[in-house]
C-alpha cells in the first residue's frame, strides 16, 4: 500500500503522540515490496534472484578491537540500501573492507557472484565497486571534467605508449572520454562546470562531483559515505532525487551511509543498523523506525541535537 512520505521527524513525532510538523507537501512514495533472502536479509522483490553484493560473516580486528564482527548483508542489483548507526559503529570500516582498503580478518565478500578474496582496491573497482568518501577526495587543482576522466580511465581503450606518444587512438579515446565526462556531469546538471577548477566549486557541488567521478568507473555497486554531510536541506532534497535517478538510469545498486534520517528513511528500501561493529537490526524503513533496540542505540539519540 502506498504511504504518504512525511519527514522522519514528523513520523517520530506522530509515533510519540505529538502533533506532526507541517508535511511540506511531500510526494507519495511507493512501498517497495521486500522479499527474504537466505542470510537473514531482505531485498526488493524486483531483484529476487538478482543479488549484487553478499557479505558473509565479515569481520576485521584492529589490535584487540573487533571493529566489524559477523557482518552479513545482501544487496539486490537495483536496491538503494542504507547502513546506519552511531559514530564509531564501524560503517566506514565496512566500506573499507568492500573496497579492499583493508583485507578482512574473517568472512567473504561476493560481488555479482564472484568472490573478491585477495583482490586489490583497483581490481575490485574494475569488478564494479565504486565509492565516495566521508571527507571529499577530489583532485582540487584539476578541472571538473578531468576529475571525471580519472574515473573513466579504468575503462581505458589505448595503451600507455599510445597515450605517451599521442597516437591517433589516444585522441579518439580522449574525445570519447570528454564526451562521456560531459554526459555524466549532465546527470547532476554540472556539464556547464566542466572547465571549472574542482577546488573552486561550492561544497555541495564538490560532493556531487565525487559521485559523478565514482559513477564514471561504471560500477555495479555505488557506495556513498555520508553523501549529505554538510549539505543544507534544499541540497539534501536534491541529492535524494539524484540518488534515485542514478539507480533508475544506471540500474545499479547503491549502499549509503548517512546520519540524515530524512534521507535514509526517504530513499532506502532495506536498512542495516550497525552498533559496536555488529548488525543489530535489518529491515524496511518502517521496521527500523519501530525497532526498540535501534531506537535505544541510535534513533532515540538522533533528535537530541
Ligand atoms: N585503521 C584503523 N586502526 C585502528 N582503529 C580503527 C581504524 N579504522 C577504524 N578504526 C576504529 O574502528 C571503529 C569504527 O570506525 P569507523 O570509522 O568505521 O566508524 P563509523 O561508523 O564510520 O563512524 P562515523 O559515523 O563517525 O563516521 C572506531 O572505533 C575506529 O576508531
Ligand atoms: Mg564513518
Amino acid at each position: 500500500m502506498p504511504r504518504t512520505e512525511g519527514t522522519y521527524k514528523a513520523q517520530r513525532a506522530a509515533a510519540e503522540g505529538k502533533a506532526p510538523e507541517a508535511t511540506k507537501g511531500k510526494k507519495v512514495r511507493e512501498h517497495t515490496k521486500m522479499v527474504p533472502v537466505p542470510n537473514d536479509y531482505i531485498i526488493p522483490e524486483r531483484d529476487a534472484g538478482k543479488v549484487v553484493l553478499e557479505c558473509r560473516h565479515l569481520g576485521i580486528d584492529f589490535g584487540g578491537l573487533h571493529a566489524v564482527e559477523d557482518f552479513n548483508l545482501t544487496v539486490g542489483k537495483t536496491e538503494i540500501a542504507g547502513l546506519i548507526g552511531p559514530n564509531g559503529a564501524g560503517k566506514t570500516t565496512v566500506f573499507n573492507l568492500l573496497t579492499k582498503v583493508y583485507q578482512p580478518t574473517r568472512g567473504t565478500i561476493m560481488l555479482d557472484g564472484v568472490d573478491t578474496a585477495g583482490m586489490s582496491t583497483d581490481r575490485v573497482c574494475r569488478e564494479g565497486i565504486a565509492r565516495t568518501f566521508q571527507n571529499i577526495r577530489l583532485f582540487d587543482s584539476l578541472t571538473v571534467a578531468d576529475n571525471v576522466k580519472i574515473g573513466l580511465h579504468n575503462q581505458i581503450a589505448c595503451t600507455m605508449a599510445e597515450g605517451i606518444f599521442r597516437f591517433p587512438r589516444h585522441w579518439i579515446s580522449e574525445n570519447e572520454f570528454q564526451k562521456r565526462a560531459l554526459e555524466l556531469l549532465d546527470v547532476f546538471g554540472m556539464a556547464d562546470n566542466a572547465d571549472d577548477i574542482a577546488g573552486s566549486l561550492p561544497y555541495g557541488a564538490q560532493r556531487r562531483l565525487e559521485i559523478v567521478r565514482a559513477l564514471a568507473t561504471n560500477p555495479k555497486l555505488l557506495l556513498l559515505d555520508e553523501p549529505a554531510a554538510g549539505m543544507n536541506p534544499v541540497e539534501t532534497e536534491e541529492l535524494m532525487g539524484n540518488i534515485r535517478k542514478i539507480r533508475d538510469d544506471f540500474q545499479i545498486a547503491i549502499l549509503l551511509i548517512e546520519h540524515d534520517m530524512d534521507l535514509v528513511m526517504g530513499i532506502c528500501e532495506g536498512i542495516a543498523v550497525l552498533n559496536f561493529g555488529k548488525i543489530i537490526a535489518k529491515g524496511t524503513p518502517e521496521q527500523i523506525q519501530a525497532n526498540p533496540q535501534v531506537i535505544e542505540a541510535y534513533l532515540g539519540k538522533q533528535g537530541e541535537d
